[in-house]
């Protein structure tokens, strides 16, 4: 009875309709044929085209670089983007893609920030990821390197490490390191805790990027999902995000 007038509540938020207040999208594997992403010049069609239909305007496609896995260098990486270049002319898909690196922190890593060889985001931008497992010793003297060089790191999906917390986001922050969340962990797609994390980088306000991670169309699915998540709209009303100046 008195339920009947109780309040409705007002928590659940409108969708949002797309990505176009994104724009920008940083870190997805849709380089046919390098890494754990599409596999063929059709695969990254699909993903391409699915991700232009959020209203994604720019992709930039940051393989894998890796020693023991993915030994990708600036030859394999712009090969593999002129030949998908290629192909999505022919397909008549027109969108404006580029191609860095996602860098996994290891001696790899370290020797490429020495000889200057990293593959870079608009030439000052260090996409990076650390072991999921273990916090490398040596992440702020690295953050600390970069930036001597005046490049600016940008640390790929806080969230997903378990050991890793708001505190340590908060000062790698304060040393020029940015923090790039995947827009898919707001859905729960890689589990309740990475959500949690992800909401709470936010609510601290250390997201400075986000995007798609896109390595195949499951992940295509989620981030759809993703728009209904009222912490996207809460992250794009913050006005924080800085996706769009990379167009
Ligand atoms: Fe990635």
């Amino acid at each position: 009875m008195f339920g009947l007038f109780k309040k409705k509540s007002t928590s659940a938020t409108t969708p949002l309709a797309d990505y176009g207040f994104v724009s920008v999208d940083l870190h997805s594997h849709v380089l046919p044929g390098i890494d754990d992403g599409a596999q063929t010049v059709e695969d990254s069609a699909v993903l391409i085209r699915e991700m232009m239909d959020m209203g994604i305007k720019k992709i930039i496609a940051t393989p894998h670089v890796m020693a023991d896995y993915y030994r990708n260098n600036a030859q394999t990486i712009n090969a593999a983007l002129a030949t998908l270049r290629q192909h999505l002319t022919s397909e008549g898909i027109d969108v404006e893609i580029e191609a860095a690196a996602e860098h996994y922190f290891d001696e790899f890593f370290m020797n490429l920030i020495d000889t200057d060889a990293l593959m870079l985001i608009n030439n000052k931008y260090v996409l990076f990821e650390m072991s999921f497992a273990s916090k490398p010793h040596n992440v702020l003297p690295t953050v600390n390197k970069l930036t001597e060089k005046e490049l600016i790191p940008i640390m790929a999906h806080p969230e997903r490490y378990p050991y890793f917390t708001v505190q340590e986001a908060e000062q790698l922050r304060s040393w020029g390191c940015r923090m790039q969340i995947n827009t898919i962990s707001l859905t729960g797609y890689y589990g309740k805790g990475v959500k949690e994390s992800a909401e709470a980088f936010i609510d601290a306000g250390l997201v400075d990027f986000i995007s798609s991670d896109m390595h195949h169309p499951r992940h295509a699915e989620a981030l759809r999902n993703a728009l209904k998540m009222p912490y996207l709209a809460k992250l794009r009303d913050s006005g924080a995000l800085q996706n769009s100046s990379l167009l």
